[in-house]
């Protein structure tokens, strides 16, 4: 499996004194030089954490797969036109969430999502879907044209050691399955950390985990570079 670094906290971080440490680019340059896959970074709406700069900045001078987290939006779909990351990944996106708490609604806005996505993957970018593990949302994903879908690991992830966990596991696993058989690469992410991301092994032909919170965490004790090389060795 690829690992994907979400470096959104490390910005999250530096906003808080609203200068420039946490570096954002030295971040992802670590997480790169650590053997990461790729970068992922979320540009709100509110530009909570990641801002325009930081993107473009990645994009400009460091040569890594940079996947755009990005809401459904006219503004969105402008930047990322401008950016050309190598990916784009839809999510929903509300002000008021802590987090992005779950996914896409795509089987109630198959047309919409369809359309938006038509002229990303026109300009070679490859787009995924983060949705929740659902037999509707993976058909309708499929409908749209997508690359990808991401599948929203946060329920499995809050359900890990309980009840739970297995009802939770399963519908990520079929749902892979599913998409799998449609022709969709599928990737996962949400609230992955070192000890639940053990069953991602499950999931045959998983492509890519997105993990941002837990390897951030981690940073701060141990440092970015050995809290990337950790993870990667769970994931490989
Ligand atoms: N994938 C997607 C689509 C996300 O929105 C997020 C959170 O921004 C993540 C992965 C990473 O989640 P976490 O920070 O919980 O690892």
């Amino acid at each position: 499996m690829l690992l994907g670094v979400n470096i959104d906290h490390v910005a999250t971080l530096r906003n808080a004194r609203g200068e420039s440490e946490p570096n954002v680019f030295e971040a992802a340059q670590i997480c790169i030089n650590s053997g990461a896959n790729g970068i992922t970074t979320h540009l709100r709406e509110d530009r909570r954490h990641i801002k325009d700069d930081d993107v473009f900045n990645i994009r400009k001078n460091l040569d890594c797969k940079l996947n755009l987290e990005m809401a459904v939006t006219d503004e969105m779909q402008e930047i990322a036109l401008k950016l050309l990351p190598d990916a784009c990944c839809i999510v929903p996106e509300k002000r008021q969430e802590v987090t992005t708490e779950g996914g896409l609604d795509v089987f109630s806005q198959k047309e919409k999502i369809k359309n938006f996505i038509a002229p990303l993957l026109e300009k070679g970018i490859k787009v995924s879907l983060f949705i929740d593990p659902d037999e509707n949302q993976v058909i309708a994903s499929h409908y749209t044209g997508a690359n990808f879908i991401e599948l929203h690991t946060g329920a499995y992830s809050r359900a890990f050691n309980t009840e739970k966990e297995e009802q939770e596991f399963l519908k990520l696993k079929k749902s892979a399955e599913l998409a799998q058989s449609l022709g969709l690469t599928v990737n996962a992410g949400h609230g992955l950390n070192y000890i639940n991301v053990s069953r991602m092994h499950e999931i045959i032909g998983l492509n890519e985990l997105n993990i941002g919170h837990s390897i951030i965490s981690k940073a701060v004790f141990i440092g970015l570079k050995d809290a990337v090389k950790e993870m990667l060795s769970l994931i490989k």
